[in-house]
């Protein structure tokens, strides 16, 4: 029994698309259809180029992007989403003020059953990790407006201050963490390898990161969690749902296991599972927590 729910979203199993990672188009959306959620490309008001390559970059433990919120604008994306076959598909939009958010997530309503509000990206300044605290609230509170259920995905920096805000905003859920802001120098070239030389590090590094986060969040907060960061098996996935997390969200595990990551997770999880004599994904959720 993987079925689980988060703000009265039912989903077959825990295991969501993270935002970013093969989401641009339809074909490869639908693709994923053995996925409890998908979650959309972060996409704005109008159409960003992204920043120049080197974007990403391999790392022992991990990826380094710096893709700079690159997306086709939310005219151009409604178009791919417009009709689109998936169980549960979730917008992911960002903005610069709340009045940009309430308008994206206006313009996305219609074809999602709720919004994630990404104010992590590390190196987007306002919109990503720098959107500055006090505002989130006002930001939330206009994306509420949209009548869908709301999860606002932060990343390790300031948490439990940001997510503070959010909640009091009545968000429906916190997703963290995003990348970790990090960078790596070419010492051939004496340089960043990155274009924008600051990027996100994202992958199995990041995992004990995130697992912090979320033990946190649970332990202080009483609304879903949703985990994300570094899950490339079904063990990393128990171990972000033993931390409080409801759901878990997998992007760069997808890069080094390939797409079938989630199915092969989903059969460990149901192994693992059956041997640990639980009926149900839910009973293990936030059980860390208790002990
Ligand atoms: C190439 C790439 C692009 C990403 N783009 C987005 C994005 O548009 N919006 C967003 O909220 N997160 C984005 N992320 C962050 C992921 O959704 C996720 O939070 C992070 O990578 C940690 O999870 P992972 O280790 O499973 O990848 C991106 C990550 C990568 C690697």
């Amino acid at each position: 029994m993987l079925e689980i729910e988060v703000a009265k979203i039912k989903m077959k199993n825990p295991l969501m698309l993270a935002s970013g990672i093969l989401d641009l188009t339809r074909e490869s959306m639908e693709s994923f259809s053995h996925v409890g959620a998908i979650v959309t490309k972060s996409v704005g008001r109008e159409e960003r180029k992204g920043y120049k390559n080197p974007s990403i970059y391999e790392l022992p433990y991990g990826l380094l992007n710096a893709i700079g919120l690159a997306n086709p604008g939310i005219d151009e994306y409604i178009k791919e989403i417009d009709g689109i076959k998936v169980d549960v598909l979730i917008g992911s939009i960002f903005g610069e003020n709340g009045e940009e958010f309430g308008y994206v997530a206006r313009k996305m309503t219609p074809y999602v059953k709720a919004i994630e509000m990404n104010m992590s990206c590390p190196h987007a300044k306002k919109l990503g990790a720098e959107y500055p605290t006090d505002e989130i609230k006002e930001a939330v509170e206009e994306v509420k407006k949209s009548g869908k259920p709301t999860f606002v995905k932060l990343g390790m920096e300031n948490l439990m201050e940001r997510a503070l805000q959010a909640i009091d905003a009545k968000a429906d859920a916190i997703v963290a963490i995003n990348t970790v802001r990090a960078m790596a120098i070419d010492i051939d070239a004496r340089m960043p390898v990155l274009a924008n030389k600051i990027g996100g590090y994202s992958g199995m590094a990041i995992k004990p990161i995130g697992v912090r986060c979320v033990y946190e969040l649970a332990s202080e907060y009483d609304l879903p969690i949703i985990g994300v960061g570094g899950i490339t098996s079904a063990e990393d996935a128990i171990e972000y749902m033993m931390a409080g997390a409801v759901a878990v969200q997998i992007g760069t595990g997808i890069y080094y296991e390939g797409k079938e990551i989630f199915q092969k997770i989903l059969r460990d999880m149901q192994k693992w599972l059956d041997e640990n004599g639980y009926n149900s994904i839910k009973d293990i959720i936030g059980i860390a927590l208790k002990r």
